[in-house]
């Protein structure tokens, strides 16, 4: 199956006794050197399987983090491969640096159906500065560039995008390949109405996509401290709650233009305060009394019943960011409402980009209700923007 564009799946390559680099994104969270989430790594088994069963000599290539371009123990890949090797139940042999004699020794020792890890790319400073020579010596370890990492394609590094031209043949891997086919289903003829849900914590981080998304949805949905941000823009007094203040024009500038365009944008009107994260006081309250010693934490159940409401009327939705403070159960009601809203919507397209909204899902039980759960955080963001991504644009021909 040939992808849009032109792109090659890895399905239609001939990587029979080939070496294949397989470019993809273990940046899994950690705490105490042990994963907390293997989603990233299982979401690639499709592929390495395809890979390990035609015989190819795979070679794994991922960051972890960002090391800044230094050997940094807490950033190896050695807890990755370990899991890797339990998933695929054969070895995963590590190397101990990015490129060099190591690297090229467990390139070299390879055997058909056998599969290589490089050190985190990150270690070397050649990979986030797209170094031609890096990139040059990351190619020689390769007949066939596969790129399987969804989750850095918006990064234009010496795996992502540098050393493919340098390799003879490329396609996408099987996460990438479903990642382009479900959000390239938001940038066409989408059926509507069409509605964005922001959250999370910063409305610098989100404004962007906020913008370009006035083009293109029929509506936003916005919860998270984001949105007390937009309140104060809007007059509220938000008490204790995170605020950018000095992000207030930007915020009121976007409510101008959403309004110019004929764009509603939802907000919160109750939230759910508290005194702090740890206290037991978590009440809703209307975004016109939140009382000054309090910081709002979640979306109220006003605002639950109005968002979903929205949401079962859409026939598209593209969501990212949590509602409120997730990981804290007294705040997670907000976001598993927008999860289950998503999920009972059987008439829409449902995608939820990655980070926070992914593993938000997956704590609901839900991920398999939805039509796509993105591998993508950042990039996934930038894909509904209808950036081109680079390290989509490398693998066309
Ligand atoms: C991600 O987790 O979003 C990707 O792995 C990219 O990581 P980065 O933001 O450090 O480039």
């Amino acid at each position: 199956m040939t992808l849009p564009g032109g792109i090659k799946s890895v399905s239609e390559l001939p990587v029979e006794g080939k070496r294949v680099f397989v470019r993809v994104d273990f940046n899994v969270p950690l705490k105490n050197g042990k994963i907390t989430d293997d989603a990233r790594i299982r979401a690639t088994l499709p592929t390495i399987r395809h890979l390990i069963e035609r015989g190819a000599r795979i070679v794994l290539g991922s960051h972890l983090g960002r090391p800044d371009g230094q050997v940094k123990p807490e950033f190896s890949l050695e807890p990755v491969a370990a899991r890797l090797a339990e998933l695929v139940e054969t070895d995963v042999a590590l190397a101990d640096e990015p490129v060099g004699d190591g690297a090229r020794k467990v390139v070299s020792d390879l055997r058909d159906g056998q599969i290589a890890m490089l050190e985190n790319l990150r270690f070397h400073p050649g990979e986030e500065a797209n170094d031609e020579a890096f990139a040059r010596q990351l190619a020689s370890y390769a007949d066939i560039y596969v790129n399987d990492a969804f989750g850095t394609a918006h990064r234009a590094h010496a795996s992502t995008a540098g050393m493919v031209k340098f390799v003879a043949d490329k396609g996408a891997g099987f996460v990438m390949a479903k990642e382009i086919e479900f959000l390239s289903r938001l940038l066409g003829n989408v059926d509507r109405p069409y509605i964005a849900v922001l959250g999370g914590a910063k409305v610098s981080d989100k404004i962007e996509v906020l913008d370009s998304l006035l083009d293109r949805v029929n509506g936003i949905v916005i919860g998270g401290a984001m949105a007390n941000t937009f309140l104060e823009a809007q007059g509220k007094s938000l008490g204790k709650s995170k605020v950018e203040r000095d992000k207030l024009p930007i915020a009121r500038n976007f409510l101008r233009k959403a309004v110019e365009r004929l764009v509603p944008v939802h907000l919160p009107t109750d939230v759910v305060v508290a005194t702090g994260l740890d206290a037991e006081d978590a009440r809703a309250v209307s975004v016109d009394a939140i009382p000054a010693d309090q910081m709002a934490l979640d979306i109220g159940p006003l605002t639950i019943e109005a968002y979903r409401k929205v949401l079962g009327a859409a026939r598209t939705v593209f969501w990212n960011g949590p509602m409120g403070v997730f990981e804290k159960p007294r705040f997670a009601q907000g976001t598993i409402a927008v999860a289950r809203a998503l999920a009972e919507n059987k008439l829409a397209l449902t995608v939820v980009g990655g980070g926070d909204s992914a593993a938000a899902i997956a704590q609901a039980g839900l991920a398999d209700k939805v039509s796509h759960v993105s591998t993508g955080g950042g990039a996934s963001l930038e894909f509904v923007q209808g950036l081109d991504l680079p390290g989509i644009a490398a693998l066309r021909p």
